[in-house]
């Protein structure tokens, strides 16, 4: 039989009593090993994104960026020299240069993200055996991305201290229509925190996360960072030009196994499991973070958590019919 599968639009959080009376009372903390955040938000290492601007006011927020590795590597040790004094991490692949990659960063950042579409892999198990020895025990390696509890499971025996989770659900991936192949995200988060791993290898969730409700419903699920794009394309704080149309103003995001992007960075396209697109231009990505912010404090507060622990606990999920999907989003009738 096939296995039920739920994504964060399946499912809602029943309310339930509350003694918070401020949402300030509410904790977002959440921790990389020893590093300690003050909210669970990751930007993603993509090249539209994570660059020294958001890793800045990322991290200036209480958050972390991971920057991109789709440069060379003088150009990415160059933008974390940039980010001193912020916490931050940048990514790494497998194969090629990624060790040196990793020996030239190490003194510079505070992570270590091997970064790769399909993370449960022999080459994963490889390259953080490989990497522990060049970076040392002291380094988070932050690996992924996987979607399954056994391939969660084998990072954490592999020595990964963080895993990010979800295969083909981000906004602009196109793993699942090339390839067939990837679970939900918020599936993949159930899955991975029933594991024994969980609590001290942390969950990252990461891909299709496209509200605070999605981010809520995953630190629900068992999640302790959600990694998030596209709620923070279009910014000032993103690499790249803000361009002018006949809708308006706009910035570029893309995946990176998009056409545009391997052309840019490999010279070639292989296989294509991503898309480039154009959002709107947003201004500052503190408006972004603030409202987020706002919005996963009451998220806890409806569950009476005063932390994210807590509602790991605490969260009661329900399933959704296709009447409970269009009530829950907006749907006045404009007679
Ligand atoms: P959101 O939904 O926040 O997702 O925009 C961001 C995440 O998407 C992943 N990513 C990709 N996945 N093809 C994929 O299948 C791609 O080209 C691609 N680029 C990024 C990545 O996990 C990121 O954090």
């Amino acid at each position: 039989m096939f296995k039920e599968s739920l994504a964060f639009g399946d499912v809602l959080l029943s309310p339930q009593y509350s003694d918070i009376t401020s949402r300030r009372e509410v904790s977002l903390e959440s921790a990389l090993g020893n590093l300690k955040f003050t909210i669970p938000i990751i930007s993603s290492p993509m090249d539209t994104i994570s660059e020294v601007k958001m890793a800045q006011t990322l991290g200036d927020y209480g958050g972390l960026s991971i920057l991109h590795r789709y440069n060379s590597i003088k150009e990415q040790v160059s933008l974390a020299i940039d980010c001193a004094g912020t916490m931050v991490g940048a990514a790494v692949g497998t194969s090629g240069d990624y060790l040196e990659r990793a020996t030239a960063l190490k003194p510079h950042v505070d992570v270590i993200c091997i970064d790769v579409a399909h993370g449960h892999h022999l080459l994963m198990r490889d390259a953080i055996k490989e990497l522990r020895k060049v970076v040392g025990t002291e380094m988070h390696i932050m690996a992924g991305n996987v979607a399954t509890l056994e391939g969660y499971e084998d990072l954490c025996r592999w020595g990964a201290d963080s895993v990010r989770v979800g295969i083909g659900g981000g906004s602009i991936c196109s793993t699942r229509i090339q390839t067939g192949h990837g679970v939900p995200t918020l599936q993949s988060i159930l899955d991975c925190s029933s594991s024994p791993w969980a609590g001290t290898v942390a969950i990252i969730a990461d891909g299709g996360i496209r509200a605070s409700g999605d981010i809520v419903k995953a630190l629900a699920a068992g999640a302790d960072f959600a990694m998030i794009g596209s709620l923070l394309s279009g910014t000032d704080e993103t690499p790249g030009e803000v361009l002018t149309g006949t809708r308006g103003k706009y910035k570029t995001y893309r995946g990176m196994a998009s056409a545009a992007a391997q052309m840019d960075w490999r010279g070639r396209t292989a296989s294509l499991e991503g898309i480039s697109t154009t959002v709107p231009y947003k201004g500052s990505v503190e408006s972004i973070l603030y409202e987020l912010e706002n919005g996963i404090r009451s998220g806890l507060s409806y569950s009476g958590a005063r932390s994210i622990l807590d509602l790991h606990a605490k969260a009661k999920f329900i399933k959704q019919t296709a009447s409970g999907q269009m009530e829950s989003s907006t749907h006045i009738l404009n007679r």
